[in-house]
């Protein structure tokens, strides 16, 4: 049970940080140069679709995994266990992704111009940092710590 949810909750990160650093990198750049939204509308279109579900999986396998390790959450904390506070940083993490997240679905991307195009930039590449870091703190989760 354990390795099936570290396996899923891997596949889910490979989607997510992959789908944005290519997102960041490669379609973004493209969609500022031409300054056209339809660029990265194209492509977020597409990448929702296996994005969203990833983010889920993400977040229902996290869940679980948090549990299987701190079991007795309260008895960690008293330890304190050294991987919890990067279980923190996963929480917030998630605040700001999610934040981001809504804020660009239901106020820009509506209403998205060549003159707003920076502004999205701007989450975009927010949240793609963000998806590096949760992957950070999940390795430091499993080796117990950072450095
Ligand atoms: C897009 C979001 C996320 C990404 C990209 C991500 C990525 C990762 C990665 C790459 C690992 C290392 C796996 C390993 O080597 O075993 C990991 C581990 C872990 N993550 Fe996440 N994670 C995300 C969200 C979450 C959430 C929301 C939680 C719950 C708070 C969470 C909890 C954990 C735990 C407990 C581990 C340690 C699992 C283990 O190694 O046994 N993650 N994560």
């Amino acid at each position: 049970m354990y390795k099936l949810l570290v396996i899923f909750h891997l596949l889910g990160a490979a989607v997510w940080v992959g789908g944005h650093l290519v997102l960041a990198a490669n379609v973004l750049p493209k969609a500022l140069a031409a300054r056209d939204p339809q660029v990265l509308l194209g492509f977020e279109g597409g990448f929702e679709k296996l994005g969203m579900p990833a983010l889920a999986i993400q977040i229902l396998t996290g869940f679980t995994l948090v549990h299987w390790w701190f079991p007795d959450l309260s008895a960690a904390l008293a330890a304190h266990d050294p991987r919890l506070p990067w279980v923190g940083v996963k929480l917030a993490l998630l605040l700001a992704t999610a934040g981001l997240a809504l804020n660009a679905r239901l106020r820009l991307i509506p209403h998205l111009t060549a003159a707003t195009l920076p502004v999205l930039a701007w989450h975009v590449r927010a949240v793609t940092v963000f998806a590096v870091l949760f992957l950070v703190a999940g390795a430091a989760i499993r080796t117990g710590g950072l450095p």
